[in-house]
């Protein structure tokens, strides 16, 4: 075989071997992030990393996809004492954003979990990590019995996020949301307070 009219050379092999191998290396080293509270500094960072259609298509259709709208979240996060809402912290700069609500009335002693995080990050166990962490702090801080999660069933990335963070499949609920025009799937995730995998989780997460 030729590269360029040029032999490859056992060289060639090595380097190309090397370079994959850095690569992949690279995609599966854990990041180190924070979840911390919102600020209203994060503004141009949550701006920059949220308004991306390749997240807003597995979000509800009240995702903020201006800076304005993020601006309104801002002002909502760094107030409202109700949720857990808090930033994917990497180097300083919010790059994802992760809240369990809890719910009112008759479904009080229930919470949602939601997530979303910038393209660039994907792959690399961070959302896992932290759902893992703001499930055993949602648990301590509200009166809560259940955690749950709505993924739309395209959703893969997402259902196994909740999986490899202890979650159980509860149901389907069949073609309940239009979401671009397109009929889809509801899945319905799970997990309680006395889930034995809640206590079976790595070291915490700095705040
Ligand atoms: C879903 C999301 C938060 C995942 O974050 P992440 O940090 O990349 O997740 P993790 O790296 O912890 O885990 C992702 C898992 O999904 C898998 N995955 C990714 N894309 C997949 C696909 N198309 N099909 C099947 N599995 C997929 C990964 O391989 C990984 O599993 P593994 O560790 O067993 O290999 C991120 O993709 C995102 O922000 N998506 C857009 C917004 C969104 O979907 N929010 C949730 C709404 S319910």
């Amino acid at each position: 075989m030729h590269i360029l009219n040029r032999p490859i050379t056992f060289q060639h092999i090595t380097l190309t071997i090397l370079f994959s191998t850095f690569i992949s290396l690279l995609k599966f080293t854990p990041m180190n992030f924070t979840l911390r509270p919102w600020t209203l500094n994060d503004l141009t960072s949550v701006t920059h990393h949220g308004c991306n259609p390749n997240i807003s298509k597995f979000m509800s259709d009240a995702f903020p996809d201006t800076e304005a709208k993020w601006k309104n979240f801002l002002d909502f996060a760094t107030t409202d004492e109700s949720i857990l809402y808090l930033a994917i912290d990497i180097d300083g700069e919010a790059v994802g954003g992760i809240g369990v609500t809890p719910q009112k009335d008759f479904l009080r002693k229930n919470a949602e979990l939601g997530y979303w995080l910038s393209e660039q990050y994907w792959g690399r166990g961070i959302m896992t990590r932290a759902t893992k962490e703001i499930v055993k702090r949602a648990f301590e801080r509200f009166d809560i019995e259940w955690i749950f999660a709505t993924p739309y069933d395209i959703n893969k990335a997402s259902h196994r996020v909740l999986e490899k963070a202890g979650f159980k499949l509860e149901a389907k609920l069949e073609k309940i949301e239009v979401k671009n025009g397109v009929e889809l799937d509801e899945l319905i995730y799970g997990i309680r307070k006395n889930s034995k995998k809640l206590y079976h989780q790595p070291n915490r997460l700095a705040l």
